[in-house]
């Protein structure tokens, strides 16, 4: 087993010292987050449905197997609470899914989320947005879209199935006539499409988005257990694609092109890595900074989590309730020091890992040992 100490191999020498404390002061931020807790971002799970069977959703999507989404008088009620207990200037709602523009409610719950001083943006498939939507969603105070494109046509529809990929083109370009600044595309990275990002990035910022974010798949939903090769990338295709990143980040700032690429939030990636391929707070502060409301009502850290990690109901219990009373295990990281983290020399900056891969993937959380050849 390699050592996960100073002299990992993710660190190179003394030329990397800077970086390592810049590193350590950006990770320092989060350890006073584990007494003092500060709510500034909220998932809001919309539904389980969705009009879309990708092969790897991480949500499963099978409405059913928990209690009856949340109506819209529900919401309301939830995010007045959360209003009245919390700062909601400060809060940013991520709304996903299932797929959200199934929700025909959802243009007023944005705005009922705008007139309360929150800012909010969905992550969809793109296939249900039409220029109608994208207006409403302007109008009601929305600024941010995130689409999901999972590579070039036939990488993208070999998930999402037929007809999808341009239609999701379609609601960038749209989204961002409708007078979206912020229009993201998400791109879940396997084998199969690292060759492409390059082709990809051009696919997507033709379409007109102006950040990209790339991610790596996660064993839920669909995918708890799968062993098929074509989803996981192996560690030398990790550092092809941090490396790709990195190098992109680079050129970008250096030509001062304001279109932004950055990895996935989730556990550390080493001190080489880390703020070299995302901004200043990367890493995850689920239960910290983060809570989710689930399409049920139930409360949550993270909605990527399994939903038996939810700490209690909306529907029964106040929220804030819930995130100041419930959420200790979120909080208290000793629980974490434990297997492969038990003598690492970075938990303090790492915590463990991000919680939702350290769930999903007792096995292969450890982004250190995902970038290492296996010895
Ligand atoms: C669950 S989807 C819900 C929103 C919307 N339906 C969509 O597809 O964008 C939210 C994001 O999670 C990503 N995702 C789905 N399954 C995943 C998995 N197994 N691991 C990691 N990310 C996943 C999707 O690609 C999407 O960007
Ligand atoms: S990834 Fe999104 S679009 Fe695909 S099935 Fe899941 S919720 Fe639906
Ligand atoms: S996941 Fe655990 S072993 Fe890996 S860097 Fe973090 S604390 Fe260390």
């Amino acid at each position: 087993m390699p050592s996960r100490s100073l002299v990992d191999p993710n660190v190179a020498g003394l030329t990397d010292l800077p970086q390592i404390v810049e590193v350590v002061r950006d990770a320092s931020r989060r350890l006073p987050l584990l007494a003092r807790p500060d709510l500034t971002y909220l998932f809001w799970e919309s539904t389980l449905r969705c009009n879309l069977k990708c092969a790897h959703c991480g949500s499963r999507c099978e409405p059913g197997r928990v209690d009856p989404e949340l109506t819209r008088d529900e919401v309301l009620g939830i995010l007045d609470t959360i209003a009245q207990d919390f700062d909601a200037t400060r809060i940013f709602v991520s709304i996903t899914g299932g797929e959200p523009l199934l929700r025909p409610d959802l243009v007023e719950v944005v705005a009922h989320m705008t007139s309360l001083g929150m800012r909010s943006c969905i992550v969809t498939n793109g296939t249900l947005l039409d220029a109608e939507r994208a207006s409403q969603l302007f109008d009601a105070g929305m600024r941010t879209i995130s689409v999901s494109i999972d590579g070039l046509q036939a990488e993208h529809e070999i998930m999402r199935g037929k007809g999808s990929w341009a239609r999701a083109l379609s609601a960038i370009t749209l989204a961002r006539k409708a007078g979206f600044p912020v229009v993201e595309a998400i791109t879940c990275v396997r084998p199969s499409n690292l060759t492409s990002l390059p082709a990809i990035e051009r696919a997507v910022r033709d379409a007109g988005a102006v950040l990209w974010r790339l991610i790596t798949l996660d064993r839920m939903g669909r995918l708890e257990g799968d062993a098929d090769p074509a989803m996981w990338l192996d560690p030398w295709q990790v550092r092809t694609l941090l490396d790709f990143i990195e190098r992109r980040r680079r050129e970008l700032a250096a030509a001062g092109d304001p279109f932004g690429v950055q990895f996935s939030c989730g556990g550390f990636l080493g001190p080489r890595r880390e703020l070299k391929v995302r901004s200043n707070d990367g890493q995850c502060f689920a239960g910290l900074c983060v809570a989710s409301i689930l399409s049920d009502g139930n409360v949550s850290a993270c909605p990527s989590l399994p939903r038996s990690w939810a700490q209690g109901s909306a529907r029964r219990e106040r929220f804030s309730s819930i995130w100041h009373n419930k959420f200790g295990a979120f909080r208290d990281a000793s629980w974490r020091r434990s297997g492969i983290c038990a003598d690492c020399s970075w938990f303090k900056l790492c915590l463990g890992g991000g919680l939702h891969e350290r769930l999903a993937q007792p096995d292969s959380f450890c982004w250190l040992d995902r970038q290492r050849d296996p010895v």
